[in-house]
């Protein structure tokens, strides 16, 4: 091996060092960053069902305080018909339950039980009978940490029964 042979050899070395692990360790770095933002993603929705015995499934919500937004998606799989069993999915202050469940008696099957003028509700679905699916998007910076959030059905009569608790989470 000859001078110049040496000295390419060791250009080569050195433009190894300079471009190529940069490029790898970016390349990494990348790939980490796609895999953490479809892991939040995946976090910043969830699918609940209700049914016939007006119960929520799941009754806890876990939000992450990394999602922008957060999406409940509520499917209605019973027999009864609409009018007889309507569900929809309203999240407010557990604090603010009674209150709003008032309101949305008030607004009546005209309004879908829910009075959108009554600030408290901080989310809500459109009402759904047997079969039909609804959802809701919140901006996630509604919910503050350290207050108990709930949902409820507010159709007439399932607000004391049909609850659930929401939580937001680091
Ligand atoms: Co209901």
């Amino acid at each position: 091996m000859n001078l110049l042979q040496r000295g390419t050899l060791r250009k080569t070395a050195q433009l190894h060092r300079a471009l190529i692990r940069p490029a790898v360790v970016l390349l990494t770095g990348l790939l980490g960053l796609a895999a953490a933002c479809s892991g939040h993603a995946a976090t910043c929705s969830i699918e609940l069902e209700a049914d016939d015995a007006m119960r929520f499934t799941p009754t806890h919500i876990d939000v992450p305080t990394s999602c922008a937004n957060f999406t409940v998606k509520l499917t209605y799989s019973g027999r009864l018909p609409k009018l007889a069993m309507g569900h929809n999915w309203v999240l407010v202050k557990t604090a603010d339950l009674d209150g709003v469940a008032k309101t949305a008696m008030a607004a009546g099957a005209q309004q879908n039980y829910v009075d959108r003028s009554d600030t408290r509700v901080l989310a809500a679905t459109s009402l759904i009978g047997t079969g039909e699916s609804t959802s809701t998007t919140f901006a996630v910076n509604t919910l503050k940490a350290g207050i108990p959030y709930a949902f409820f059905c507010s159709f007439a009569g399932h607000s004391p029964i049909m609850q659930g608790t929401l939580s937001l989470v680091p």
